[in-house]
């Protein structure tokens, strides 16, 4: 039974909302949200501990596991395919570094339950892009995918060496209304509803047909919850499952809009990141996870459009955005 719950890189697009879904599981008290940015969301700070914690200072997080009595870690502090490209030592060093402090000061400790997010990114251009299976060839192209799939094996390696339970999702693009995205490849199609609620049309950074993978948060949060609180016994796979919810275009996402908003347009105006994307799947196959811990995926395309564009509106209407 996890009694106190360390989260790292709690201040980013999926931290800010992960810590908020633990508190309400292990309770407020015992979900310390720990990032590099001192200052934390109101939301986070508010509602329970929290505490400045660079991911690279080892010492720190030794002295946060005893102060606090950690069991468990979600390890989040990452830096994302777009700015890892722009500055690889860094993505290599923080990605990495941060990966290997989290794995050794838990395993010195005694901690067993870890929880260290994937990506689609660990799939590269000699991947099968249609329904990428579960096991299969891993050699991406970016620095960020190269530090990804380390960290799975890394994973695998700890739980079968050191008999510690370490569990990770290989997460689409997450779309959220609540933090903006850090810098990666997916990040356009949460741009896109900002920019249509505050302009009517969007510039995308990826070509029209650029099919990818994405996930609306609530299906984030449930996939990350589900499986960290999954029966260890019954899980083959560990630090990388796929997880899928549903693949789009930018031109069937701009479609999606436009039933809300019939004026919305969109153009296209590809940069670097456009081969980034050229290197990740269309589509991901998920059975792993169906089978192995129940995964099952609530949100739709349109469901979630139109759910972002309500929020959205409505933070543009109290002039919060
Ligand atoms: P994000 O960029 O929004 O947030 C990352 C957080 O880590 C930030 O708050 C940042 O301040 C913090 N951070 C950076 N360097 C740090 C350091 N040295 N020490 C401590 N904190 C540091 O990222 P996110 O989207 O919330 O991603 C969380 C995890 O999920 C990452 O591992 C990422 O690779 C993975 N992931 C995210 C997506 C997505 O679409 N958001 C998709 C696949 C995988
Ligand atoms: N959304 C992430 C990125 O684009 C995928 O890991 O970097």
């Amino acid at each position: 039974m996890i009694k106190k719950l360390l989260i790292t890189g709690a201040n980013g697009q999926i931290g800010s909302e992960l810590t908020l879904a633990f508190r309400k599981i292990y309770g407020h008290e015992n979900v310390v949200a720990t990032d590099l940015n001192p200052v934390l969301r109101a939301e986070i700070k508010d509602n329970g501990p929290t505490d400045q914690l660079d991911v690279l200072d080892r010492k720190k997080l030794e002295s946060l596991i005893d102060q606090y009595q950690i069991d468990a870690i979600v390890h989040l502090a990452a830096i994302l395919s777009a700015v890892g490209e722009k500055n690889s030592q860094m993505a290599w060093n923080v990605n990495m570094n941060g990966t290997i402090n989290v794995l050794e000061v838990a395993r010195e400790k005694g901690i067993k339950r870890i929880f260290i997010p994937s990506s689609i990114a660990v799939f590269g251009p000699t991947t099968p892009r249609d329904c990428t299976p579960q096991d299969t060839i891993l050699q991406p192209s970016t620095m960020y995918g190269v530090t990804k799939v380390a960290g799975e094996l890394l994973g695998d390696y700890y739980v079968q060496k050191f008999g510690m339970d370490i569990r990770g999702l290989r997460y689409p693009g997450i779309i959220s209304h609540e933090t903006l995205p850090g810098g990666g490849t997916t990040d356009y199609a949460v741009a896109i509803f900002y920019d249509a609620v505050k302009h009517g049309k969007y510039e995308c950074f990826l070509k029209e047909d650029t099919k990818l993978p994405m996930m609306y948060m609530p299906d984030c949060l449930k996939a990350t919850t589900d499986l960290f609180q999954a029966d260890f016994s019954k899980l083959r796979h560990h630090a990388g499952f796929n997880v899928g919810a549903f693949s789009i275009t930018p031109q069937a996402l701009a479609e999606s809009i436009q039933k809300v908003m019939p004026n919305f347009e969109i153009t296209y105006k590809p940069d670097f990141r456009q081969a980034i994307a050229d290197s990740w799947p269309n589509c991901i196959d998920d059975s792993a996870a169906r089978e192995e811990w129940g995964w099952k995926p609530q949100y739709d395309l349109d469901a979630m459009t139109e759910e972002m564009l309500r929020v959205i509106s409505e933070k543009h209407r109290q002039g919060l955005i």
